[in-house]
């Protein structure tokens, strides 16, 4: 399509508000009301996001702990009673206006029927759906009910089972704008003008297309998350001005600036909302994320919510939008594989075209460590998918943005699979870097895979099994594979420009993958932070490096130990020089050395009391940090936040009677709701732990819990 002359000016600058929707359709959400069973079960009211896995208690005999020993599997109905009144079914019979359901993920298999039709199905728990009403839908009561079918083994992580994201009942008028038809993108972008482009079906009027000007336009970032909105067709829809430039051998700008993403992989668990996706929730996440300096989001290995492009968008976070973990060859016995031939490029289709007005979205991600890649045999299929798919990315993004896999095989390198997308995924390839510059572009699709248990150490610090069921916290030694400390990436990633950035796996614990643990655990180690938001001690290494001019000193271990033991002290700090104490008495005072990230000492004797350091920046003062010997535990002390106004988060913290935290308490938490509010669910963080995240009873675990509560 040639560029239209611009003509119009009509955007109008939007600093934070809620979706894309719109002027003449409406959307009202279809939350409440609904009636559910499991198979052979009793009838319960429900209101969605629902994921009914997250309601059990763990068990690790029963369910398979790489998918979070819980439910994720079986067969269940939902049902829920809507009404037409005269009115709204002559506009709907006459066809005045047009009405459907939409979902944004049933997790899995799901059929729908509404008034006994079968109106729809969707067999990818991932895919956002919609279910037509017109020559559905009747005067009076009208029954939706949706079945779902999800098959166990789908998975290498927990999935949840239910309608586990938002569903809406939208009602437009009959010639609308085609749900998934528009795009909007910008072309010739200067601090003077912008010129947007945007092409979009009506449903009764064919293609349109639209090209204006926005006058000094302000720019998409992270740091400035600046969105715009535009009427279309009688709807509004959101969308944003910024520019990408990838390059193989320069790197990757954003409006004209070189950066390397500073990103982290996310599976879709929020915690104790299971997989059900609340805004709150992420939004939380998020802004956990951003305080430590994360500027961009791997979406591992699936289509998002929706709602999680919403907040990228508003809160500045730059996404790799990424589809599916496996292609035509299985990892897992009932996952993408089996419904490959008949569904993958329906499923391409319909998420590029759901995502690509999202500013947030930089690139796309085809998929994620294929088995065909370990394969000679299979090297030339791998290869013709990853054609396939990246030819399929593009024909539904005009903008274009690139498109990746990430390969952990590096034999991809050389076997014909990496040039099959636009840019090589390397997934925890740091050494392999430099032979891209000029070759092809790439990103660091997965790095590191530390894992670590918040607040646990053990020594000697190579000693990973030294307690059962945790990994002590040194983010240092190989345990895995995939295993290697920030450290490397960081110089990794500083030696190569030309790289995009990292995805570090991950920056939440997430449900399923207990990686070392796997027999005895439910929950991932991989976090940053824990399963409940709890920053581990390499929070601080990522902060360190990701804001440098942020003064940040933080002490690893704890000062709880016994006299007599020599201790291994790490500091992690955006500084560049570091004296340790030990009641006042200097260890010694060290500069961090060309291309490392922390400064160690390595046999502090412990004698208690309190281990501090102070931290120069060339030169100059710049922060300190202290751990104090606690003694024993006397009371609970608890912060609460709230991301919205359905939900407290509670941060607990056990202490002695001076108010100094006990490192290693283990004590039950009950304590009073906040005024009006109800517990909603529960963590400790611990991975091994197997009580419900449902429970209202929880234990603090190296210190802490979380509560969260419903108002
Ligand atoms: C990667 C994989 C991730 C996760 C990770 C754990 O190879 O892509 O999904 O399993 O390993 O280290």
């Amino acid at each position: 399509m040639t560029p239209g002359k611009p003509n119009v000016t009509r955007a109008i600058l939007l600093f934070c508000c809620a979706a894309a929707l719109c002027a003449f359709a409406s959307a009202a959400d279809f939350r409440d009301g609904w009636r559910f069973r499991r198979e052979g079960g009793e009838w319960q009211t429900v209101s969605i996001p629902h994921d009914d896995a997250i309601r059990h208690d763990f068990d690790l005999k029963k369910y398979d702990t790489g998918c979070g020993a819980l439910p994720c599997f079986g067969k269940a109905e939902y049902e829920k009673t809507f009404s037409v009144s005269s009115d709204e079914w002559r506009s709907l019979a006459s066809g005045v206006e047009s009405w459907r359901l939409e979902f944004d993920g049933v997790m899995a298999g799901a059929t729908v029927e509404v008034n006994g039709k079968a109106a729809c199905s969707r067999p990818w728990g991932y895919a956002s759906f919609a279910v037509p009403l017109d020559g559905f839908a009747r005067e009076g009561e009208n029954v939706v009910r949706v079945n779902v079918d999800a098959k166990g083994r789908s998975s290498r992580w927990y999935t949840g089972f239910g309608i586990y994201r938002d569903a809406r009942l939208v009602k437009r008028p009959a010639d609308h704008v085609v749900p998934g038809s528009v795009a909007i993108w910008t072309e010739n972008v200067t601090a003077e003008a912008a010129n947007v482009r945007a092409t979009w079906e009506m449903s009764k009027g064919g293609k349109r297309e639209k090209s204006f000007v926005v006058e000094k336009p302000r720019l998409w970032s992270p740091e400035t998350p600046h969105l715009y909105m535009v009427e279309l067709g009688g709807e509004k829809f959101r969308y944003g001005i910024r520019t990408l430039r990838f390059d193989k051998d320069e790197g990757f700008f954003l409006n004209g600036k070189h950066r390397q993403m500073r990103g982290v992989c996310l599976h879709h668990d929020l915690g104790v909302f299971g997989a059900e996706f609340e805004p709150e929730a992420a939004r939380r996440q998020l802004a956990l994320l951003k305080e430590m300096g994360c500027d961009a989001i791997r979406t591992s290995h699936n289509f998002p919510a929706p709602g999680l492009l919403d907040l990228c968008d508003e809160m500045g976070f730059m996404v790799m939008d990424e589809a599916f973990d496996e292609w035509s060859t299985p990892k897992v016995r009932n996952g993408m594989a089996k419904l490959w031939d008949e569904w993958h490029e329906r499923e391409i289709a319909d998420f590029v075209r759901r995502d690509r007005n999202h500013p947030c979205v930089m690139m796309w991600s085809a998929g994620n460590e294929l088995p065909e890649d370990g394969k000679s045999a299979l090297a030339a299929l791998c290869a013709a998918t990853g054609r396939e798919l990246t030819a399929l990315f593009h024909a539904n993004d005009p903008e274009g943005r690139p498109v990746t896999a990430g390969h952990w095989e590096p034999r991809t390198i050389d076997n014909g699979i990496a040039e099959a997308t636009d840019v090589f995924g390397a997934n925890y390839l740091p050494r392999r870097y430099a032979e891209f510059k000029g070759r092809q572009m790439i990103v660091g699709t997965e790095t590191c895979s530390v894992v670590s248990s918040r607040g646990v150490y053990a020594f000697p610090i190579d000693n990973k099994r030294a307690v059962a069921n945790q990994v002590p916290s040194w983010d240092l030694c190989p345990m895995h594979p995939n295993d290697y400390s920030p450290d490397v990436e960081f110089a990794a990633q500083d030696a190569n420009p030309h790289v995009f950035g990292e995805f570090v796996w991950t920056g939440f614990d997430y449900l399923g993958e207990p990686d070392p643990w796997r027999g005895s655990a439910r929950s991932s180690y991989f976090g940053i932070f824990d399963l409940c938001g709890f920053p581990k001690d390499r929070y601080w290494l990522y902060k360190a490096k990701w804001r440098p001019d942020e003064p940040t000193a933080h002490i690893l271990p704890h000062w709880n130990w016994k006299e007599g033991m020599n201790i291994p002290v790490h500091v992690y700090t955006s500084g560049d020089e570091a004296a340790l104490f030990v009641n006042g008495v200097s260890q010694g005072r060290k500069r961090k050395g060309r291309g490392e990230y922390r400064i160690v000492w390595n046999d502090v004797p412990f004698a208690p009391g309190e281990v501090s350091v102070k931290t120069w920046r060339n030169g100059v003062q710049w922060a300190e940090d202290r751990r104090v010997t606690s003694g024993a535990f006397h009371h609970l002390e608890w912060k609460d936040e709230s991301w919205g106004e359905k939900y407290v988060f509670r941060t607990v913290r056990a202490v002695d009677k001076s108010g100094v935290f006990v490192p290693d308490a283990a004590v039950e938490v009950d304590l009073p709701p906040p005024d009006g509010c109800k517990v909603f669910g529960t963590c400790n963080g611990d991975a091994a732990e197997l009580r419900s995240l449902r429970s209202p009873k929880v234990k603090t675990f190296s210190g802490m819990a979380l509560v969260v509560y419903r108002r």
